[in-house]
């Protein structure tokens, strides 16, 4: 397992990852999404990975920062990964490293500390990781957290450590963006108007993932139902039917998912014979989904 250690006295990073990683290709071709979408967002890690370094930060300016926003549930984490993993296929030798930050483990009880270990990690931590001269991809997740926004309701309600520390990954994204141009950040939020504005304004990209239509579902049905009951996938009236009910429900894709272990789960000749499951099985797990809401 590829696997990187964290280096020792490093607080925030979640994990380190040398990719490309075969465990993570379906995290890219199993997220249903608009082919164009994806191929867009592939396209932007790819060219700030690659040439960021030789244009002009006046001329074309990249920042180096890709933003996912949506709702809860439409694969914006799991992308992120499928994106850097894909990546690292495509630009070959060296591998890429995968940095996971955890936005979490900064906000602080005391005045300044968030500010400071933010600011380590920009002026430290990251470089520390670059200067081994490898594609890096910084995963922001739930960005929320770390670039809050600093809009006026934000002030009244939120002690001013929590402004500071967005004052600071908006320097040291900056100071990355500058000095590592192998370096590539990609967020994600299911909360853009919690984001920092001028977080959002220096991203090269912000795209807006939406949740699926009835012809994504149908795919994601028909994916999930792969792994357990490939004769339901088959099924595609009962299927599309039952695509449709959930596109009309707004049901996000996590949960269309979800939908086919509760159907199974729902009885113990289906969790012991898991193929015997059928459309009827997930129709009636709808119905008792929407008799609970
Ligand atoms: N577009 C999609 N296509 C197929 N499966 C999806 C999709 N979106 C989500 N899923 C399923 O839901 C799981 C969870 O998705 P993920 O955690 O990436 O969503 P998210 O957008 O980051 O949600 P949150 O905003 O709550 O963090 C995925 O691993 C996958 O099984
Ligand atoms: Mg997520």
């Amino acid at each position: 397992m590829p696997v990187v250690a964290i280096p020792p006295g490093i607080e925030g990073i979640v994990g380190i990852t040398e990719l490309p990683d075969a465990a993570w290709v379906d995290r890219w071709e199993r997220i249903i999404l608009p082919a164009e979408q994806k191929e867009r967002l592939l396209n932007h890690l790819l060219f700030s990975l690659r040439h960021r370094g030789r244009v002009s930060a006046v001329g074309l300016p990249v920042h180096g920062l890709v933003i996912l926003a949506g709702p809860p549930g439409t694969g914006k984490t799991t992308l992120a990964h499928g994106l850097a993993d894909q990546a690292a296929r495509i630009l070959g030798d060296p591998s890429l490293l995968f940095v996971d930050i955890d936005p979490h483990a900064f906000p602080s009880q005391m005045l300044g500390e968030s500010q400071r270990s933010v600011a380590r990690l920009f002026e430290r931590t990251i470089p520390d990781l670059a200067q081994r001269g490898r594609p890096i991809v910084v995963l922001l997740d739930e960005v929320e957290a770390l670039a809050v926004s600093r809009n006026g309701a934000s002030l009244e309600t939120n002690p001013v450590d929590v402004h500071r520390a967005t004052d600071a990954v908006l320097a040291g994204i900056d100071r990355v963006s500058w000095a590592w141009p192998n370096v590539t950040f990609v967020a994600t939020t299911n909360r853009r108007a919690g984001v920092d504005p001028a977080f959002l304004s220096r991203a090269d990209l912000v795209e807006e993932i939406g949740p699926p239509d009835a012809a994504a579902i149908l795919a994601i049905l028909r994916d999930t139902l792969g792994e357990v009951a490939p004769g339901a996938a088959a099924d595609t009236s009962g299927l599309t039917a039952l695509a449709g009910d959930l596109a009309a429900a707004d049901t996000d894709a996590r949960q269309v998912r979800k939908l086919v272990l509760r159907a199974l789960c729902s009885r113990r000749e289906l969790v012991l014979e898991p193929a015997r499951l059928g459309v009827a099985d997930l129709a009636a797990a709808v119905r008792a989904g929407l008799a609970e809401g």
